[in-house]
């Protein structure tokens, strides 16, 4: 054969498999059996090894790379990609139809309605017909560049067999099936790997492996939701139209969506879906109705982050009642006492729950719970489930109110102590979490290595939830520093490392003492030191030891930090233990000298504006308040058209209503909390 027939068969080929790709992974219509298929397959790789300079990025046989990332990259979306506002009632959506009919003051138009999947937004832009790039949402202006990682998904066509746009963006939402979650999980939980908490975190952990062929292994798909944008082209009017266009050309497109003409039929698509969302291979927490003319659209234009011209519908919480045996107290890695519910196992939306949190002990007494109380139990988009209250009707005439002191007290000593040490335990001013004080309970030192050795600290592979528990109980470590000084024979020592792994966790060990200062700092586990802060610091102290003499006051000169971490900073380097730990690391060659110059960078939350409204469960609205502005943030306590997010406690007031008709974001506490960066 001739190099010109090699390629047609090549081309062919490609065609082919891509063809059948889509009729498999997109349609779920295959047409050949998969024997056949791995034939093509296995045709293609033999001329490709022949024929390497013939091997293009976009064949079949290159979805999945071959090196590991060390780190994503940043991309800009040039068009932002915005999220929802959300409504929550019938007369929520009846409000919000109404606030349509005045901007759009008569014109004609109908609805797109779609479930909403709980994933991860994606956007793919192609360039000649050919994927270039895949990103995460991120801010919604910047994303993480996971292209390698979405190609591959099977259901993204890396090319366009058809006419379309020379550059357009579509965005949809990648996602895992529940199957695919516990399957999963299955296979976790058997390697002695930390659970997912849920799809939608699978789903984000699988595509932020830094290692595009961990992604490959993850059972991924994603429907395509949006033409994000195209140029040079005529496109079709509708949203409805261009879904079927991008349906034309290869995209994966949810069969369930369904046209509405008026505000009635999006109500039972709602009423439809929220009866059978079970029954969806996938996790949906609503639905979004889309107003089906783009100029219309276009003319209604966003509101903050959000589009005036969609909202997200969403699904009520899922709600069930048990009984509460007994409320126990777990020792977190800062030392907190962290009260959790065991429950009687119920369901709730398919899943079995045994446990909740219960946050903390003005929580759990504001609310009234009590050991023995038959409770609501509430499950929102998150598979976390939360304690709504108890049913004070069913309550046993002996169940006694809760009291931490009362709960962990030791007759013995005469105190209250901490579960895991008997160290006497502290609730230091101004603070709603108990402390273990002491920096060698062994529950904190675990989860200290665990932490230490996570992603976003050292990155160290392989040393775990299990291995850390599994080297302390062997006495082979007492902190974090002792890895530094492990040797091949103490791994060997545990059940499940045999040598190649140990001689991989010796390697990763090695390597992370190359880490930069502020990953470090992030890594000692400080309490209220999160990564953001400690970049912060490593940028203005350049090196540990310079770190370890600043003052409080110093500490606070830094714009970001607070009196609280600069507290929490000066009582940690001050603590001998500590200090004893920093020695054992800078014995092992770990410290950092300099930190490499960083960009200077704007505090995260530079120029929003925050109001809080209802009760915190975490910390104070002081507290909260305090943090916002240490990130750059403003707090106020009126809504205005200025304000970028209102954050939700419970029992919220009047400023949830005044927020909805300005079109504010709101968070719940859980998002605000990720957004400040507390650990
Ligand atoms: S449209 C401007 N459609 O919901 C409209 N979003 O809060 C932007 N989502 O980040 C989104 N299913 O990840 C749209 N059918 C759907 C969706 C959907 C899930 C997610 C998406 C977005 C979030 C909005």
């Amino acid at each position: 054969m001739d190099t010109e027939q090699i390629k047609a068969e090549i081309e062919q080929l490609r065609a082919e498999i891509e063809r059948h790709n889509h009729l498999y992974y997109v349609l779920d219509s295959p047409e050949i059996s998969d024997a056949e298929y791995d034939r093509m397959m296995l045709r293609l790789h033999q001329l490709e090894a022949e024929h390497p300079e013939l091997v293009t990025a976009d064949s079949p046989t290159q979805r999945v790379g071959a090196k590991p990332l060390s780190s994503f990259s940043t991309v800009k979306h040039p068009v932002p990609m915005l999220s929802l506002g959300n409504v929550f009632t019938e007369a929520e959506l009846d409000d919000w139809y109404a606030r349509l009919g005045r901007l759009t003051s008569g014109a004609d138009f109908d609805f797109v309605c779609e479930l909403k999947m709980d994933g991860l937004a994606v956007a793919l832009t192609y360039q000649d017909g050919k994927l270039t790039t895949g990103a995460t949402r991120g801010d919604g202006e910047y994303g993480e560049d996971i292209t390698l990682n979405l190609r591959t998904i099977r259901s993204v066509p890396l090319a366009i067999s058809k006419p379309s746009p020379s550059r357009f963006e579509v965005r949809g939402e990648a996602y895992m099936t529940r199957a695919g979650f516990e399957k999963l999980n299955l296979t976790r939980s058997r390697e002695g790997a930390p659970l997912f908490a849920n799809p939608r975190n699978a789903a984000a952990g699988s595509l932020r492996q830094l290692d595009p062929r961990l992604t490959a292994g993850r059972p991924l798909d994603i429907y395509i939701y949006m033409l994000g944008y195209a140029d040079n082209s005529l496109l079709p009017p509708t949203h409805w139209e261009r879904l079927e266009l991008l349906k034309s050309l290869g995209f994966k497109i949810n069969p369930n969506n369904r046209r509405a003409p008026n505000i009635e039929e999006v109500k039972e698509f709602y009423r439809f879906w929220k009866d059978r969302r079970h029954d969806l291979p996938y996790e949906a927490d609503g639905i979004v109705v889309k107003i089906n003319q783009i100029e219309l659209q276009q003319r209604l234009g966003d509101v903050g982050r959000e589009p005036r011209w969609a909202v997200a519908f969403k699904f009520p919480a899922l709600q069930a009642t048990t009984r509460l045996k007994e409320i126990r107290i777990s020792v977190g890695r800062t030392g907190t006492m962290n009260p959790y519910a065991v429950l009687e196992p119920v369901q709730i939306g398919g899943v079995t729950v045994k446990q909740a949190t219960l946050h903390n002990e003005d929580d759990i007494v504001r609310k009234d719970i009590r050991e023995g109380d038959t409770i609501i139990l509430q499950r929102a988009g998150d598979v976390i489930p939360q304690v709504v209250g108890p049913v004070v009707a069913k309550r046993p005439p002996d169940a006694r109110p809760f009291s931490m002191i009362e709960k962990l007290y030791d007759p013995r000593k005469g105190l209250a102590a901490c579960p895991e040490c008997g160290s006497a335990i502290v609730k230091p001013a101004e603070e709603v979490m108990y402390y273990c004080p002491d920096a060698a309970c062994p529950a904190q030192a675990e989860q200290r290595i665990e932490h230490f050795a996570s992603r976003s600290a050292m990155d160290i592979r392989g040393i775990g939830e299990q291995l850390s528990a599994a080297l302390m109980r062997k006495a082979l470590v007492q902190d974090f520093a002792d890895l530094y000084y492990l040797t091949e024979s103490d791994l060997l020592q545990l059940e499940a490392t045999k040598s190649k792994k140990a001689a991989n966790i010796l390697a990763s060990i090695a390597r992370s003492k190359q880490k930069p200062l502020d990953r470090l700092v992030f890594a000692l586990g400080i309490r209220h030191v999160g990564s953001e802060t400690a970049e912060l610091l490593a940028n203005r102290f350049k090196s540990l030891d310079r770190l370890m003499e600043a003052t409080a006051e110093e500490l606070t000169r830094i714009p970001g930090i607070g009196p609280r971490i600069a507290e929490s900073i000066t009582a940690f380097f001050s603590n001998e233990a500590n200090r004893h730990i920093i020695q054992k690391l800078k014995g092992a060659g770990v410290v950092p000298e300099e930190q490499p110059a960083a960009a200077s960078r704007q505090l995260p939350l530079e120029g929003l504006e925050f109001v809080i409204t209802g009760k915190l469960s975490r910390f104070t609205r002081e507290q909260a308040e305090q943090r916002i502005k240490d990130l750059g943030g403003s707090a106020k306590s009126d809504v205005t058209r200025k304000t970028n997010y209102l954050v939700t406690g419970m029992e919220p007031g009047s400023k949830v209503e005044r927020a909805r008709k300005l079109g504010i974001t709101e968070i719940n506490e859980s998002e605000l909390v990720n957004m400040l960066g507390f650990s």
